[in-house]
């Protein structure tokens, strides 16, 4: 096997890749990102990822999301959108008049449960945005019913699953997802043309031609609940802004995991942090390179 382009991504590939603004820069430059997700059990991941993206920079954010989150959402982060979204006993379904064609990227599936209808929000979404759509969550869940579609799509598609998640997408037991997690996520990125972003301690982040690098950032303050949600709304942001969709993913990987990193070195420790913490430190590491 040839694995002469997986690299470990670093601090001089962030700094030298990452967007810097433009002094006439205005909102639409910075890009219009929709998050979809939420359910009454789950109102915490999309407020979380709604408010990283903002941090993160994204110009315009919309949350797409049931009716009673929104004020949860609009009381952490005042500068979020917001579309309310169909929904059938607390859960997501697709609704035809949802017009997705006025976003530039879209992540879609945080928090969202696991019904028969949010696999068909998930599949419409798919079909319906012709912008990059980000997968993460309980979507990789739908994910596994729809991959049809998934390799039919002609834009964008980038999917962040975990080990756990990214074994039951390829139908294997995790211990042979992590015997090989290279050539798994490639032969996942290959077969269905999307980016992979195969999370843990080290994360393997591939593109559809077979591209490989490594995001060692992070530390174990990380495995808790909440922090997968907040690196969905960082990428959002990355892919809005103007860069490649592979340095967009990279430095997602790399700010989100930086951020912990920092927060465990001067406030926190490896106990404590939360998810909703990682994002006062995203202020941190660009305060750091501005
Ligand atoms: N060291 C470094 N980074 C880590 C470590 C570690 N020991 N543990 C976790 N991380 C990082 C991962 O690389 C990833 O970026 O934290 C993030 C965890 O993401 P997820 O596994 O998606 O975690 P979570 O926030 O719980 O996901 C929320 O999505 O996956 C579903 O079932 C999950 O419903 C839950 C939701
Ligand atoms: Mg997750």
């Amino acid at each position: 096997e040839k694995y002469t382009t997986r690299s470990l991504y670093g601090s001089d590939q962030f700094q030298a890749t990452l967007p810097r603004r433009r002094a006439y820069a205005h909102k639409g430059d910075h890009g219009k990102g929709f998050i979809i997700g939420g359910s009454a059990r789950m109102p915490g991941a999309i407020t979380m990822a709604t408010e990283a993206a903002l941090v993160a920079g994204a110009g315009l954010v919309t949350a797409g999301t049931l009716q009673e989150i929104i004020p949860i959402i609009a009381s952490r982060i005042p500068e979020a959108m917001f579309k309310i979204l169909k929904e059938e006993d607390g859960l997501l379904v697709w609704d035809n008049h949802l017009d997705v064609s006025a976003y530039d990227a879209i992540a879609a599936g945080v928090g969202m449960g696991r019904s028969k209808q949010g696999e068909e929000l998930i599949k419409q979404v798919l079909k319906a945005a012709t912008c990059p759509v980000l997968v993460d969550a309980d979507g990789l869940y739908h994910l596994s019913n729809l991959l049809p579609i998934l390799k039919s799509r002609d834009a964008v598609t980038i999917v962040t699953p975990h080990t756990g998640e990214m074994a039951r997408l390829l139908e294997l037991r995790i211990e042979e997802t992590l015997t090989s997690p290279f050539q798994h996520a490639k032969n996942f990125a290959e077969d269905y043309g999307v980016y992979v972003v195969l999370k843990g301690k080290y994360t393997i982040i591939t593109s559809p031609d077979g591209k490989q690098v490594v995001d060692a950032t992070g530390n174990p303050g990380l495995a808790k609940g909440g922090s997968g949600d907040v690196l969905t709304g960082i990428m959002l942001a990355m892919i809005l802004q103007n860069q490649t969709i592979f340095s967009a993913i990279c430095n997602a990987c790399y700010l989100h995991g930086t951020s912990a990193d920092l927060a465990v070195q001067h406030k926190h420790s490896v106990y404590d942090l939360t998810a909703t913490d990682i994002i006062a430190w995203i202020r941190e590491v660009y305060r750091m390179i501005s």
